[in-house]
């Protein structure tokens, strides 16, 4: 990062103040910690107040749409009923459906079921049934600022170790978000995020990650999960991103469905969990925008 912002000129931030009283400093400390080796924000993924005040908009389309398929979710429901409520809440609301043409995917909502990993093509021939453990990933675009999250859902009687898995992604994404504050690294929220995987015996999946979001679908920085502390982004106040690490029973390995390119399984048929929450890193920790 390169500090040719002259002192008295205005800050990069927008906030109308002289660089100096503004953003100088926290540019220096940021510089510093680059010297030593580090990956840092550039300020294009560092929001503003006002950008996060919309941004926090979006999200309340995402929350309010994924609470109202967490009331109605049921046996016997298909997944594309849950793509036409989306994509109906979602407009209602006044917003669009982020996924929907999104390089070029056809629908309005994921729905990834069992061993489907991500990316699940809502269908009226997928019908969720007792033991069906079904990820439904929401995001949403209003008055173009982005948000992003997903819930899992178990449907009826699902055995013991599909809850389980289910559970403990979702305490993953939690021990993650502990580590999330200002002046820490991407790295040490994925060890948390990895190490409870580990211990649980499961593997997380390598390729795919979370994201940088908010301006747009998908930001820098790529969020990781087999990192180790200190490694990866340096997190600073105003950076948006999603912790959605996707926890496989069995082993890491996927593959993408040649059919669509889209829809993603376990290599080896055990089934997939994921939870995904958007996090605003703050002054002293963070804060969660979605879930
Ligand atoms: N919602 C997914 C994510 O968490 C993105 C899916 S891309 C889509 O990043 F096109 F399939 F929606
Ligand atoms: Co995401």
């Amino acid at each position: 990062m390169s500090n040719k912002i002259g002192r008295n000129e205005p800050c990069w931030c927008g906030s109308g103040k002289k660089y100096k009283s503004c953003h100088r400093d926290f540019d220096d400390k940021i510089s510093f910690i680059e010297a030593e080796g580090h990956i840092v924000p550039g300020h294009k993924i560092i929001k503003t107040p006002q950008q996060i005040e919309k941004i926090k908009e979006s999200c309340k389309i995402n929350v309010a749409v994924l609470d109202y398929i967490e009331q109605n979710i049921h046996e016997g429901m298909t997944t594309a009923e849950i793509n036409k409520i989306v994509y109906e809440m979602t407009t209602d609301m006044g917003g669009i459906p982020a996924p929907l043409n999104y390089e070029g995917y056809p629908y309005s909502v994921c729905t990834s079921l069992n061993n489907q990993v991500c990316h699940g093509f809502p269908s009226d021939k997928v019908v969720l049934k007792s033991g069906d453990i079904v990820n439904v990933d929401c995001s949403s675009i209003l008055n173009g600022y982005f948000s992003d999250s997903s819930r899992m859902f178990c449907i009826g009687e699902v055995s013991p170790e599909k809850k389980k898995l289910v559970d403990v992604t979702r305490e993953c994404v939690y021990l993650g978000l502990e580590q999330v504050k200002p002046w820490g690294f991407l790295g040490d929220m994925a060890e948390a995020v990895h190490t409870h995987v580990l211990n649980n015996g499961y593997s997380v999946v390598r390729e795919i990650g979370g994201h940088g979001v908010g301006l747009e679908f998908h930001e820098d920085p790529w969020v990781g999960y087999t990192f180790k502390r200190g490694e990866e982004m340096l997190m600073v106040p105003g950076m948006i991103f999603t912790i959605e690490p996707m926890v496989n029973m069995g082993k890491p390995d996927i593959f993408t469905d040649k059919k669509n390119n889209w829809e993603v399984y376990t290599k080896d048929g055990l089934p997939s969990a994921q939870w995904e929450i958007m996090v605003l890193v703050t002054e002293d920790g963070h804060e969660v925008l979605s879930w």
